[in-house]
């Protein structure tokens, strides 16, 4: 395929991408980027205001669009959007698993429901979405992108529980990967830095911290949903066509080994020696 065409406004045409979480966030910014490529966008929420909102913001980009008001925990109530989306749009291309929860919390003071509600968000959030659209995909021979993040694979503090569940769908997408490649159904994961704007930088980036925080990323910013989005476009695009079973990192560095404290600290000294 010419690289060109993978700009092409209608590279998704007459696809559906369905997105857990697409109402907000991260999530709303890979759903724009797909509406930018001319996909059908399914969006799943718990929240009727923000599914409205988002709609409203997707389809004036173009878009047609279904909204579906659903916990991902919930699993009757995903096999009733994913009917929906599909006598809507058509059949699921692409899955977004993107839906998550998140605080932070010293380990010792998360209480067993708090872990739980984030493992089972995330978790089992995301194998009840993948096991619901399961024919879907094996209809279209789609894609899968789970939405992971730097905890998967490095311990953070104050994010026991975030990791764990993190962890489980990494290990979930690989699965599903290994079964699935012979149905023609690709699985990756992208685990995204701080975005800016986003949920998850108000929870978990102290107020007043952010610019200490970019100086320990080799890339010196937080990301943006764009930078997400645009990666998801491309994993689930003709152009990845090889690429499954795979874990992307997509957060300006931060989590190279080097990049935190100890390298600002002989930066600094650096910069005194030399002036
Ligand atoms: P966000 O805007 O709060 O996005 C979370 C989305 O999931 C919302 O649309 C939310 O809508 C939905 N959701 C939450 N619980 C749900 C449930 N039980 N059932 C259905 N939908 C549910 O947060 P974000 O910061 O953009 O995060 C988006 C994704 O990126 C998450 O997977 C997160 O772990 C990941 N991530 C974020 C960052 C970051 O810097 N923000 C970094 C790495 C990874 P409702 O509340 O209306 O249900
Ligand atoms: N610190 C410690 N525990 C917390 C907490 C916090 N900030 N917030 C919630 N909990 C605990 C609750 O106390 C409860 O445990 P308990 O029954 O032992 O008291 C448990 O978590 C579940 O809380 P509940 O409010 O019933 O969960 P929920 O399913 O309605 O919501 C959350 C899930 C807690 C993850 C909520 O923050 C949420 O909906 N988040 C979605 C948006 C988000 O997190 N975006 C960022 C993504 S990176």
């Amino acid at each position: 395929m010419l690289l060109n065409s993978y700009f092409a406004k209608d590279l998704f045409q007459n696809k559906t991408v369905f997105i857990t979480g697409g109402s907000s966030g991260i999530n709303l910014g890979i759903a724009r980027n797909f509406a930018a490529v001319g996909a059908n966008l399914a969006i799943v929420g718990r929240s009727q205001d923000k599914l409205d909102a988002a709609s409203a913001e997707l389809r004036a980009l173009g878009a047609k669009v279904s909204a579906h008001s659903a916990d991902v925990r919930d699993y009757p109530a995903l096999e009733a959007a994913l009917a929906s989306a599909r006598e809507a749009l058509g059949p699921v291309h692409t899955l977004i698993c993107g839906a998550a929860g998140n605080f932070p919390a010293p380990a010792e003071q998360i209480s067993p429901n708090g872990f739980k509600a984030v493992v089972d968000i995330d978790l089992l959030g995301s194998f009840n979405t993948c096991r619901a659209a399961f024919e879907q995909l094996k209809a279209t021979q789609g894609n899968i992108i789970f939405i992971s993040a730097g905890m998967a694979f490095l311990p953070y503090a104050f994010q026991a529980h975030v990791g764990a569940a993190k962890a489980g769908i990494d290990n979930l997408m690989r699965n599903l990967a290994l079964e699935w490649g012979r149905f023609g159904i690709r699985c990756n994961s992208i685990a995204p830095g701080p975005i800016e704007g986003t949920e998850g930088v108000r929870r978990l980036v102290p107020e007043g911290s952010a610019d200490l925080l970019k100086r320990m990323i080799p890339l010196g910013r937080f990301g943006t949903s764009d930078d997400i989005g645009q990666l998801s476009v491309f994993l689930a695009s003709p152009l990845a066509s090889y690429i499954t079973g795979a874990l992307i990192v997509a957060d300006g560095g931060q989590n190279l080994p080097g990049s935190g404290a100890w390298t600002q600290l002989i930066a600094a000294e650096l910069k005194k020696a030399n002036g």
